[in-house]
């Protein structure tokens, strides 16, 4: 991967931004996303301590705009495209499909699910204009497969990741660009923190981890090294699938 460029969404927190770190460790350059340009910067030093070269772009996923941007900023600074990771997501606020109010369904899919389309929109192209192929991992979740009661949004966002990612290998393959959803489990990052505050500690000790065949939440850098497996040449005949990091924990249910 050295001198690879890669972009990467949701990169100022959790999973998005040790994949920043892991792809650098790898020699890429990196292009990180996000809407919080403070922690893009400092994530930016970081990975410029480590001799490796990185440029931040404050981002706006759901925004087409802001998307086609953050694409031209790549090209601008680095000349090409060859891998791009679409981590920006939220949870959003949970509630019933009675209770939901409209707004609340509107942002968690206009970020999840359009603004993974968005990316991708621009990505591709940029990809394609270089001609160098390239491999685009999408980030889904366990609940792209498993619903959960008040989690119609995300999981309906998430649930389409597998058909937006699907559709975009079945065109995009062909053309030497591979499109693959990783659907990682528990794991520790804000938003998981998040989440654990609403489960509760003690449904999450005894109710949740219990139920992971390896009993423990992952690390984001374990989502690291899975994404950079997909982006690699060792995925070589990899397109269009979900690869499921989770401990074990779907299976299960
Ligand atoms: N952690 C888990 O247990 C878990 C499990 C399954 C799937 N996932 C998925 O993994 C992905 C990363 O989650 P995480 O756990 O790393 O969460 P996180 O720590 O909360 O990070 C989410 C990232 O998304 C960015 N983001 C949110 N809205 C955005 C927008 N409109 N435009 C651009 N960036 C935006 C955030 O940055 P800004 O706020 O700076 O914009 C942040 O960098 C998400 O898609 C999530 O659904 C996580």
């Amino acid at each position: 991967m050295k001198n690879k460029v890669v972009l990467i969404t949701g990169a100022s927190s959790g999973i998005g931004k040790a994949t920043a770190e892991a792809f650098a460790k790898k020699g890429a350059n990196v292009v990180v996303a996000a809407r919080r340009i403070e922690e893009l910067q400092a994530l930016v030093k970081s990975i410029e301590a480590m001799g490796c070269k990185a440029s931040a772009i404050k981002t706006d996923v759901s925004s087409a705009k802001s998307v086609e941007q953050m694409v031209a900023h790549t090209i601008n600074t680095f000349g090409r495209l060859d891998y791009a990771v679409n981590s920006a997501g939220i949870e959003g606020n949970f509630g019933s499909v009675i209770d939901l109010p409209e707004e609340e369904w509107d942002q968690v899919i206009n970020i999840n699910l359009k603004g993974t389309f968005l990316c991708m929109k621009y990505q591709a192209k940029a990809m394609l204009k270089s001609g160098n192929g390239g491999a685009i991992v999408n980030i889904g979740s366990v609940n792209s497969f498993l619903g959960f009661p008040t989690g119609s949004a995300y999981v309906t966002s998430k649930h389409g990741l597998i058909g937006l990612t699907s559709s975009a290998s079945a065109e995009l393959a062909p053309q030497g660009i591979r499109v693959n959803l990783l659907c990682p489990g528990v794991t520790k990052t804000p938003m998981h923190d998040r989440l654990r505050g609403i489960v509760g500690d003690d449904l999450y000790d005894k109710g949740l981890i219990p139920t992971i065949h390896l009993q423990r939440a992952g690390s984001p850098e374990e989502m690291a090294n899975a994404i950079l497996f997909l982006c690699s040449d060792g995925a070589s005949y990899i397109s269009g699938s979900t690869l499921t990091v989770d401990g074990g924990l779907t299976l299960t249910m």
